[in-house]
């Protein structure tokens, strides 16, 4: 038997016409059913539903033996524990920094609200800028608005949140879509199984550039 971590909410309504379209579907509805671990049409696969910022730690210790996460939570949980064998080009944004419309970074430390700590940590440290970096949860768009922060690191789609916000949005950090991440050593001790859902997953995604 094969676990997939995916996470409930938006990659899961990008990741399910995915998986069914690999002939994986879940057998109760993840949106009315209150089960963690779904089985699946597939007799050899079955899911299991956590937070979008769970999934590299469940692969990664094992819990899971493939997921499916977004680059930014990949790239904040630091990823080389695991393999990242396809890109399934869902879920796509922008990881981005964004200020106030028409503000201008200050002179001294800049101060930086953000759930992706270590990532906005990397990228100000690369471009020479000394920031102090502010833990958030959620609603960032509100830190340079009450003082809190001078700007902030998240994710941008449609730029509609920034915009209802008088935020604009500044550097490119990372463009974001969603990936198949697998345990290292379920690799090697399930290989071939899961060597035989790459090659399906890869069919699909093949499939979908046509269509
Ligand atoms: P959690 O449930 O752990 O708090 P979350 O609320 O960030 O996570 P979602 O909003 O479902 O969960 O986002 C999960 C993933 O979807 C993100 O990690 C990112 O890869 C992608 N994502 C988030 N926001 C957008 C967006 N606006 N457009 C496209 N993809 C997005
Ligand atoms: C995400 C992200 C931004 C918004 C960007 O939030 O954190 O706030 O989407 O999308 P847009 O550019 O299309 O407006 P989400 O809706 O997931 O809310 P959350 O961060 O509170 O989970």
């Amino acid at each position: 038997m094969l676990t997939i971590a995916v996470s409930k909410g938006r990659i899961y309504e990008e990741a399910l016409p995915f998986l069914e379209q690999a002939g994986i579907t879940p057998v109760d509805d993840p949106a009315k059913s209150r089960k963690l671990i779904l089985q699946t049409t597939h007799a050899e696969v079955q899911l299991v539903i956590i937070r979008a910022t769970d999934v590299p730690t469940f692969v990664e210790y094992g819990a899971a033996d493939l997921g499916i996460a977004g680059k930014d939570v990949l790239l904040e949980h630091g990823a080389d524990s695991l393999y990242e064998p396809l890109d399934l080009g869902i879920a796509g944004c922008r990881l981005m920094t964004a200020g106030r419309v028409g503000s201008s970074f200050p002179k001294g430390r800049l101060r930086v609200a953000t759930k992706y700590v270590k990532t906005a940590q990397r990228y100000f440290a690369d471009q020479g800028i000394q920031a102090d970096i502010i833990k958030l949860y959620g609603s960032m768009e509100l830190a340079p608005l009450v003082g809190l922060a001078d700007c902030i690191v998240d994710l941008v789609d449609t730029g509609n949140t920034l915009k209802a916000n008088g935020l604009e949005p500044r550097e490119l950090i990372a463009s974001i879509t969603s990936r198949l991440v697998v345990n290292k050593a379920a690799m090697k001790m399930k290989h071939q199984a899961i060597q035989a859902l790459i090659d399906q997953f890869e069919q699909t995604l093949a499939q979908r550039a046509l269509s």
